[in-house]
Order: structure tokens, then C-alpha cells, then sequence
């Protein structure tokens, strides 16, 4: 089947599109990207700019993709006049609590949920029980998200044996299963010496270490951050030093091992200084940051009532780390955003704030709150399209990201205007543990195509319909507005 994206606004950094422009998929791949086309896409699929869909094994398109056939066999037209038309967007950090705490969230309701919040990607966290360390379980999860999940999953195995900290995992083993990068996440690597073998082992192997950067001794005990906030409130907290003196450690010793280091969950202002400090020097490191932390501070802690959705690790800090998470994603210092989405049960978020699991869910309201609060300004669509979508993909080395011909059909269409109230009952993840309830947004991802295929479509969203048919509607259409007129 071939599928042509008419009439919406193409923005994909990843090639400088930014404007009208058409879209044509065939086979589960893009087949064009670019100005709009004039007549049916396989009139322009005779011109030398665009591969034959029938080369990208498009068994469906017999009869179509080399000739002028408007209404050749199996085409499809999606209306999205009104629309942005993006890349797929790809989220580097997920808990989809599987195998073992299925009753936080499953393949199938956290691939929903990607697929609702306009993902057609995610990378999944090791931090599972028992924990994704050897090749057997990497593989297995692998196999079984292709089976469940609406999205494509890619696995990220821990970095040490059992996530203890204490021993590297058996990277070669498990880069051939399947794992896109190694991370202890949830869980500090304390000792140097390991993580020096860590870092060396993964290189080894090629693939990205993913650190979740603090200090245990620095952060112990702490709930919340380490500021006047918690001091008012008497709550124990946990400083910005321990992230940034891991990340320093972490960045020097990436150096000397050759390795690629990836920084999840950046909250502190000094973070980001280092981070910038490593990269003029050179050292291949990259950074995520979460919309939680760009929008939410320790005061809103506070304003929440120290409610339990408004507690994570690391936590909302203060409102000039805030402030320099901002600047660093405006300047270019920030490679991605990612959700750092974690479910968890009622249960465990129904108690005082110092006891409550540290933790919240993001893959349905990242990009509405990015939206509604920091497009255009200070990021612009297109910078936006670049943190949420060719930055995850270049991080961890994923196919997806761009629109380019040839790259697998994973596509986001995202009406701009859309207005709706953030409900957690009405999540398709399992996990409600949000801040953002009963927020307003505007912006929202109405339809997600991976592999061509739409695997999500909002009530109302648009409909592909066969070309026949809109070339009759759009003569009939014509001829309601001459009667109009
Ligand atoms: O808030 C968090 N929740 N931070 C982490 O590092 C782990 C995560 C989880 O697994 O719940
Ligand atoms: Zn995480």
C-alpha cells in the first residue's frame, strides 16, 4: 500500500524542511519528502528524484509506482491540511516495568501510551525484575514488545550484572541480542573503578553508556532537592552536587576510556555547565533533559502540598536550575528530551511524600506541554522536532528520526491548535501518577504511523481514504462551493 501525506506542514531538521509539503510512503518507507506534489504521487514517482516504490518492496504497488497512476492500486491520501508533519518521534527513556511489575504497566498499555503521545519509538529501561542483564532476557523482551507493543521498543540492558554496581555485564552478549546502550538507571554506578570497566567494556562493544548520575552517599535519604524549599519544609532533600559531581567524574572518565556517555535526566544548572565543558573539550557525550524538569520546580513541590506526583529522582530543583535547563535546550547544549516515563501503582504513591516510589509518567503529555509551553519560545518547532525525534535516534544510534527517503515510514501528525484538558483516568498507560492533571495544552499528536501503518489515530484525527475517493469528494466539494459562491 502507498500512502500520500497531503497539504501539511513538513518540519524535519534532519533534512531543513520546514514548510508545505507532501509526504509518500510505499513499503513501510518514505518514498518522498518534499514540496508539494501536483498530481498523484505516482504521476511524481516517474521523475528521477524518487525511488520506485516497487524497488522498497512494496508488493502492494503492482501496477503502480513507475507509471502516472493517480488512482493506482492501493493508493491512500491522508488529508492533513492544518497538520504538522513530522518525523516519528522517539523517546530514550521508558519504564515499561516488564518483565515483573506488569501491574505498573505492560508492553501493550506503555506502547499504547507512546503511540497516543505521538512516539513511535521508545527505549526501555533495565530496571526490571529481575533486571535486563543477560542476553536471554534482552532478547526475550525484544521479541515479545514486537509482538505487543503498538511502537517499535528498543532495549536497553544494564550496565553492571544485577544493576548492584558491582560487576560490567556481558556487553559484546548482549549488543548481540538486541540492546541499543547500557544503563544502570534508577541506580547509581558509585564505584569508579567499575564504572571504568563499564565504560571500557561498552566501548568495546559500541554501544552508549546511559548514566543516571548521583552521588549515593550525597543523596541519601533525600526526597526531595536540597534547597530552601525543603529546609522550610523540614523534608529531607538531596543536593545538586550529587548529580553534578557524578557527571563530573563520569565525563573524566568517559575521556579516558574512550567511551560514548549519555547523561539521562539532567536537572541541575551546574550539570549542564559540565556538560558543555565536556563537549568543547571534545568528549562524546550527549544530554537529555525531561519536561517535568523544564516546566515544574521545587516550589511547586511545595504549592502541590508535597503531594507524591510531584516527587521523581531526580527531583524538581530550584527555579534557577529550571531557568538554565531552559537556556541549555534554547542553546543547542541539550540533545534530547526524553520523558523518563515511570508508572506506578496507586499503592505506591498513596502515602507521605518522604515514602512514596520516586517517579512520574510522561509519554502522553510530553509533547502537548512542550507546546502549549515552550513553542515557539524559547525552542522552535523545528528545534523541537530536533530534541523530541533526530536527537534520541542519533544518541542511541536509531534508524528512525528523519523523513529522508528511504528511512522506515514512522511519522507524527501533530494538530498545533488542538486543545485538551490532560485526564489521567483516560491515560492509556496504567500508570495516572502525573503532576499535570487537569492542565490545559494546546497542541497534540492526532495521528502515529510507524512502518506506515497507523497505529494511532485521535477521535476526529485525519482518515486515509483511497485516492478515488477523494478526488470524488473534492469534485463535490468543489462544486458545494460554487453553489456557495
Ligand atoms: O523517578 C524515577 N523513577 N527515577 C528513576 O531513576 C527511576 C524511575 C523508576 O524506575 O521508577
Ligand atoms: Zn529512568
Amino acid at each position: 500500500m502507498r500512502l500520500w501525506i497531503r497539504g501539511g506542514r513538513l518540519i524535519d531538521p534532519s533534512q531543513g524542511l520546514d514548510g508545505p509539503g507532501d509526504l509518500v510512503i510505499a513499503g513501510g518507507r518514505i518514498v518522498y519528502a518534499g514540496p508539494p506534489l501536483p498530481g498523484a504521487p505516482a504521476a511524481a514517482q516517474a521523475g528521477s528524484r524518487l525511488p520506485d516504490a516497487g524497488a522498497l518492496g512494496d508488493g502492494a504497488a503492482a501496477g503502480g509506482g513507475t507509471g502516472p497512476n493517480p488512482a493506482g492500486a492501493g493508493l491512500q491520501v491522508l488529508d492533513a491540511r492544518g497538520l504538522w508533519v513530522v518525523p516519528g518521534l522517539i523517546d530514550p527513556h521508558v519504564h515499561l516495568r516488564t518483565p515483573g511489575e506488569t501491574h505498573k504497566e505492560t508492553l501493550a498499555t506503555g506502547g499504547a501510551a507512546a503511540a497516543a503521545g505521538g512516539f513511535t519509538a521508545v527505549a526501555c529501561m533495565p530496571n526490571t525484575r529481575p533486571p535486563l542483564d543477560d542476553a536471554i532476557r534482552v532478547e526475550w523482551l525484544a521479541m515479545k514488545a514486537a509482538a505487543e507493543a503498538a511502537v517499535r521498543v528498543y532495549v536497553v540492558a544494564a550496565a553492571t550484572r544485577g544493576l548492584a554496581g558491582d560487576e560490567p555485564a556481558p556487553y559484546a552478549a548482549l549488543k548481540a541480542a538486541g540492546a541499543v546502550a547500557v544503563s544502570d538507571d534508577g541506580r547509581p554506578i558509585a564505584r569508579a573503578g567499575v564504572m571504568v570497566r563499564v565504560l571500557e567494556g561498552a566501548a568495546a562493544a559500541g554501544l552508549p553508556v546511559l548514566v543516571h548520575a548521583e552521588e549515593p552517599e550525597l543523596s541519601a535519604g533525600g526526597a526531595m532537592h536540597a534547597g530552601a524549599v525543603a529546609a522550610a519544609a523540614g523534608m529531607p532533600g538531596s543536593p545538586a552536587t550529587a548529580e553534578a559531581v557524578m557527571v563530573a567524574r563520569d565525563l573524566l572518565l568517559a575521556e579516558q576510556a574512550g567511551a560514548r556517555l549519555h547523561v539521562l535526566h539532567a536537572s541541575a544548572a551546574v550539570t549542564l555547565d559540565l556538560v558543555r565543558w565536556g563537549k568543547a573539550r571534545g568528549i562524546p557525550v550527549t544530554v537529555e533533559v525531561t519536561p517535568h524538569h523544564l516546566l515544574l520546580c521545587d516550589e511547586d513541590v511545595a504549592a502541590a502540598g508535597f503531594h507524591p506526583h510531584w516527587k521523581m529522582n531526580p527531583p524538581l530543583r530550584s527555579r534557577r536550575d529550571r531557568e538554565a535547563l531552559l537556556e541549555a535546550v534554547a542553546d543547542g547544549t541539550v540533545d534530547a528530551v526524553a520523558t523518563d516515563h515511570a508508572p506506578h501503582h496507586g499503592m505506591d504513591k498513596d502515602c507521605p511524600f518522604p515514602e512514596a516510589a520516586f517517579g512520574v509518567v510522561g509519554l502522553e503529555t510530553a509533547l502537548g506541554l512542550l507546546l502549549t509551553h515552550l513553542v515557539p519560545r524559547p525552542l522552535s518547532p523545528a528545534r523541537l522536532v530536533e530534541l523530541m525525534a533526530a536527537g534520541p535516534a542519533r544518541i542511541l544510534g536509531l534508524p528512525g528520526g528523519t523523513l529522508r527517503p528511504g528511512a522506515p515510514a514512522d511519522v507524527t501528525l501533530i494538530d498545533p491548535q488542538r486543545r485538551w484538558v490532560v485526564e489521567p483516568e483516560r491515560f492509556a498507560s496504567l500508570g495516572r501518577n502525573t503532576p499535570f492533571a487537569g492542565w490545559t495544552l494546546r497542541g497534540r499528536a492526532v495521528g502515529t504511523l510507524v512502518g506506515g501503518r497507523m497505529v494511532f489515530r485521535l477521535d476526529g484525527g485525519p482518515v486515509p481514504v483511497p485516492a478515488g475517493e477523494t478526488a470524488a469528494q473534492e469534485a463535490a466539494g468543489t462544486q458545494e462551493t460554487a453553489g456557495i459562491v
